[in-house]
């Protein structure tokens, strides 16, 4: 049973009591895979709900309608900047409502347990103070603008392997402290709502668990609505937990929910109680009769993502030779598939699709119009098919680029076609009737640019025939391993065949697929056409980027991961690059060229060849416009703005929590409250780079420090010669504790901006709270804390008494 609504759904009564036991049953579940149930007779709408959460994707998953591209989560977090964040989510709320989106599903706020968590390049930081100053941000920068933030997903899913099952043992402070303090701000922020997740805590579902009552609600006075992860919802015992919509819908685990209420399985009044948060959501967001919709301010898209991906780029290591000095490079080495192909996001079901994507390599040449740049591919990163190039493509029904999609029945009959312009193709809600299908044919007319052999296939979760020229050339089904269906519809294997082709001669490519069209996501279907890298001797592509450097003044290599390695529904099994990156960056380095390399990664990899380059700059996955943010860096015109969020290991053996897969079902945070750089402070152990870490293009004096009331002041100049951003970050230590505590813990931070030679004094707060522990309540141990203040977690060359008296 739960406990009574709160207050602000109070003249929200009447309306619940025109509504029939029906109508109450269809408005807690979702009508479709994006939208809530209309109800016109009291002035309801349908209220639609999309990812993100970096961007919107919008309720139909389709190249004809792009998004803006945002960088990801873990980029976001490496700004450490609570106004940029604002000011993202601000971004998000317009293009919300430019694709007709009420709720943006997001921020992810899970942490970075681990960085092999699959969804590490969505959620922010291994810390819960700075996920949490920036997913309020977040929460108010959609609010404000009237679009309703999820944060998700509650609570404890940060890790990906056997998500739907996995039962998360965790105690009451690392429960508390760690993984629930995101959420608790994010409703002390106002969150409209909050996505409940697949795992259970302490063996009980999420959609299920007691936590969605205390603290949610009776603690946090948490007054939303709970949206279900997709499919998250499994039985009638969501319905006393305060799981308020179950989505997509409608929810099988429901279907029952009338004649429940009727038989008295289910009271009434629990179904009520949710009905009435909806009410109010769809009150807030503007989808009830007479309820105002906000407009959100106009943003500058494009130029706001450029800004967000140069202030979460974190210069790792630089050895002098940055920014580059422009006017005198004559010819400049740009290296790596990753420089060509930029990954901007991660996969699964963030993934938003862009109208253009800035490439490294194109915005280098850009920024450096008076060198040569030469470009070499270096190393193969993308891994199975990839789409084929629009330009080289062109639909056999209109002589447009692109292609043409048809639905056929069990009859072979069309239910419907359509003309698309990308051969990476999803449908997850959207005008086709992909329920009704059982086969859906591709078809394009492919020009190559190079003649040879090429490695022609398809990637999808279905069985599948590719004819060449009318001719079968591929017949197969592919295996799908685990039991993740979003992982294997997000991110199918590739099948693929060889097939020669000649340069300038058009072929036919005809791609079935048939689906048996049951179960969860039986509207749901995802195929892609496409191209695998070539066979291409590891060595040769080594040794023509080799010589590329070698006549080079500089040589900028790009390495990055591809969209298998970070996605959802799985996790990484190590932390390395994908490919020969690392071998080539050692072979680059080794030409004696100066060498600069771009990491293109959403969450740390190791970089064994750190000691040998003269600079690391990770770009993260930075969004739409991340290529011109590393060329904007890299000469200067801009200074790397990012801060690490997250631990960076020197190798995959150092890092102090790896496990993320279950045993026996059960997943234990036996680390308790020691992750992310209390676990490498605990074990005294030295990582690559350290927490908060990220160097600028000027220097600093650390003046002083002191007390003022709740707040920290903290007096630093700028003692280079160039602007800069220096991020103030303020640590609590208790060495004589009566409890277990970390070595220490972030309590603040600010960002400051400051010109040369100025000096500035930045007001860090720190409210009793933050050094509060939980004990079946937060207790604040009375005494002395140190506060240790500087640049990052290692790094603090200032400190202060705290008493709490
Ligand atoms: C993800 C959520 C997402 C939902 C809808 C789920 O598989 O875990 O983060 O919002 O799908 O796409």
């Amino acid at each position: 049973m739960t406990a009574a609504n709160p207050e602000t759904t109070t003249h929200l009564v009447p309306l619940l009591d025109r509504l029939t036991l029906e109508q109450k049953a269809a408005l807690v579940q979702g009508a479709d895979f994006w939208t809530t149930v209309p109800i016109p007779e009291i002035g309801l709408r349908a209220m639609t709900l999309s990812d993100g959460p970096a961007g919107v994707r919008g309720p139909r998953w389709d190249e004809r309608d792009p998004s803006l591209n945002l960088p990801s989560g873990s980029a976001l977090a490496a700004s450490w900047d609570a106004d940029l964040a604002y000011r993202f989510a601000a971004a998000a709320a317009s293009e919300a409502r430019r694709k007709g989106v009420d709720v943006v599903l997001g921020p992810t706020i899970n942490l970075h347990r681990s960085p092999l968590g699959g969804r590490h390049f969505e959620c922010f930081s291994e810390d819960p103070e700075l996920t949490a100053e920036l997913a309020s941000a977040y929460v108010r920068g959609l609010q404000d603008n009237g679009v309703a933030a999820t944060p998700k997903h509650y609570v404890a899913n940060d890790s990906e392997t056997d998500r739907f099952t996995v039962d998360i043992e965790v105690d009451d402070r690392a429960l508390r402290e760690l993984y629930l303090a995101p959420f608790e701000r994010a409703v002390e922020a106002g969150a409209w709502s909050i996505m409940s997740a697949y795992n259970s805590v302490d063996g009980v579902t999420m959609t299920e668990n007691a936590l969605l009552e205390t603290p949610l609600n009776s603690e946090w006075g948490f007054d939303g609505v709970v949206i279900s992860d997709w499919t998250a919802v499994r039985s009638l015992d969501a319905v006393p937990a305060a799981q308020d919509l179950a989505m997509p819908g409608p929810a099988p685990a429901w279907a029952d929910l009338v004649d429940a209420v009727r038989d008295g399985r289910v009271q009434e009044s629990d179904l009520d109680r949710k009905v009435l948060r909806i009410l109010l959501l769809a009150e807030r967001v503007g989808a009830l009769e007479g309820s105002p919709a906000i407009a959100p301010a106009a943003v500058d898209g494009p130029a706001f993502a450029r800004e967000a991906a140069i202030e979460g780029s974190v210069l790792l290591q630089n050895t002098g030779i940055l920014p580059l000095a422009a006017q005198a490079l004559g010819q400049v080495a740009v290296i790596g598939q990753n420089a060509r192909d930029a990954r901007t996001q991660g996969g699964g079901s963030a993934t938003v699709i862009p109208e253009n994507v800035v490439s490294p390599l194109d915005a280098i040449r850009a920024a450096l119009p008076h060198a040569e740049v030469r470009y070499e591919l270096g190393a193969v990163v993308q891994e199975g098919v990839a789409e084929i190039p629009l330009a080289h493509i062109v639909n056999p029904a209109t002589g447009e680029p692109g292609l043409r999609v048809r639905f056929l029945d069990a009859d072979g009959q069309e239910l419907f076609a359509e003309d698309r312009r990308a051969t990476g193709l999803v449908w997850f809600g959207g005008d086709a009737p992909i329920a009704a299908s059982r086969t859906i044919v591709l078809t394009t007319r492919y020009t190559p640019t190079e003649s040879g052999e090429i490695q022609l296939g398809f990637a999808g979760a279905n069985p599948g025939r590719l004819f060449v020229d009318g001719e079968l050339v591929l017949e197969d089904s592919p295996v799908i391993e685990g039991t993740d269906l979003g992982a294997a519809f997000l991110n199918p294997p590739s099948l693929t065949v060889g097939v020669h082709v000649d340069a300038g001669r058009a072929i036919e490519l005809r791609a079935e697929f048939t689906r048996a069209g049951a179960g969860a996501l039986s509207g749901a279907f995802s195929a892609t056409l496409g191209i695998a890298p070539e066979r291409t001797d590891a060595g040769l592509l080594i040794a023509r980027a080799v010589e590329a450097a070698a006549s080079a003044d500089v040589a900028i290599v790009v390495v990055g991961t591809n969209s298998k390695v970070e996605s959802e529904g799985y996790d990484r099994v190590d932390l390395d690059l994908p490919g020969h990156q690392d071998d080539l960056v050692r072979a680059v380095a080794a030409t004696g060229t100066p060498t600069i390399v771009v990491v293109n990664a959403g969450s740390p990899v190791v970089l064994p060849w750190a000691g040998g380059v003269g600079a690391i700059l990770q770009g993260y996955f930075g969004g739409q416009e991340f290529g011109h943010a590393i060329a904007d860096v890299l000469t200067g015109a801009a200074e790397p703005g990012g801060r690490l969020p997250t631990t960076w290991p020197a190798a995959l053996a150092d890092v102090p929590v790896t496990e993320v897969a279950p045993t026996d079902g059960r997943l234990a945070y036996s680390e308790g409250l020691h992750i992310g750089y209390r676990a490498w402070l605990r074990d005294a152990a030295e990582p690559a780079f350290a927490f908060g870490h990220g160097l600028g293009y000027t220097s600093w004096s650390w003046g002083s420090a002191r007390r003022h009331e709740d707040a920290v002041e903290v007096v630093l100049t700028n003692s280079g010669e160039r602007a800069g951003k220096q991020v103030v970050q303020v640590y609590a230590e208790r060495s004589d504790s009566s409890v277990d505590r970390p070595v220490r813990w972030l309590v603040g931070f600010v960002v400051v901006r400051v010109e040369p030679g100025e000096t500035v004094t930045a007001t860090v707060p720190v409210p009793a709270r933050r050094l509060a522990h939980w004990a079946s309540d937060w207790v604040v141990e009375p005494g002395t804390y140190t506060f240790r203040i500087g640049p990052s977690v290692a790094d603090l060359p200032l400190s202060i008494d705290w008493d709490t008296a």
